[in-house]
């Protein structure tokens, strides 16, 4: 009888769990997004683009990211870096921005790359990796070639309003 009682008992559980998941709701949306930001599930290419939308222009506008090139300096890998760490280091006090994951970032640079251009191959990946300093996140993501990047690969063909890439693809 006891047994029946928690079999029960967890079958409710799990239903209950499932049912926040599947069916559409706040609460569901929520964990989902967590579970996506601590990297147990991963961006859709369309998530990604949104994230790297919304998280990238909190602090400027996105014509800051959409006209940046490759003569203008290191690859977006590298400006992911600086930017996570400019919010680490600027928000001591206050924590009204908040802090990129290691699978946002990674998902942001892999749509930036696509959207905008991946100059990466125009560096030495010994001088990435040291820009990169001690992210490791962004490390691995330096070092796994551009085919085996699902998010990358997605948006390749695709380029943003005004973006450098655009405007390069443009003028040919
Ligand atoms: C916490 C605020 C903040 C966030 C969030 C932020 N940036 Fe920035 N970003 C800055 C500041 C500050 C600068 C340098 C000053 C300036 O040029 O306005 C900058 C400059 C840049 C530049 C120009 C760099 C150059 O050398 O010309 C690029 C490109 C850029 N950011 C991309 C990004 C991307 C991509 C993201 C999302 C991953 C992002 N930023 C998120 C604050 C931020």
């Amino acid at each position: 009888m006891k047994k029946r009682y928690w079999l029960g008992g967890l079958f409710l559980a799990v239903s209950a769990l499932a049912a926040t998941l599947l069916i559409p709701n706040p609460v569901g949306r929520q964990v989902l997004a967590e579970a996506k930001s601590k990297g147990y599930l991963s961006y859709s290419p369309e998530e990604a683009t949104a994230l790297a939308y919304s998280r990238c222009t909190t602090c400027h506008r996105a014509e800051k990211i959409l006209q940046y090139c490759s003569r203008c300096g290191p690859p977006f890998v590298v400006v992911a870096h600086s930017m996570r760490k400019y919010i680490e280091l600027s928000n001591l006090d206050s924590n009204k921005i908040k802090k990129f994951s290691d699978a946002e970032l990674i998902a942001i640079v892999q749509v930036w790359n696509a959207l905008v251009g991946n100059w990466e191959s125009d560096w030495r990946q010994k001088d990435i990796v040291r820009l990169l300093q001690n992210d490791d996140a962004l490390i691995r993501l330096a070092k796994t070639p551009v085919e085996d990047r699902p998010i990358e690969v997605a948006l390749k063909n695709s380029t943003a309003p005004g973006s450098y890439k655009e405007i390069q693809t443009f003028g040919k």
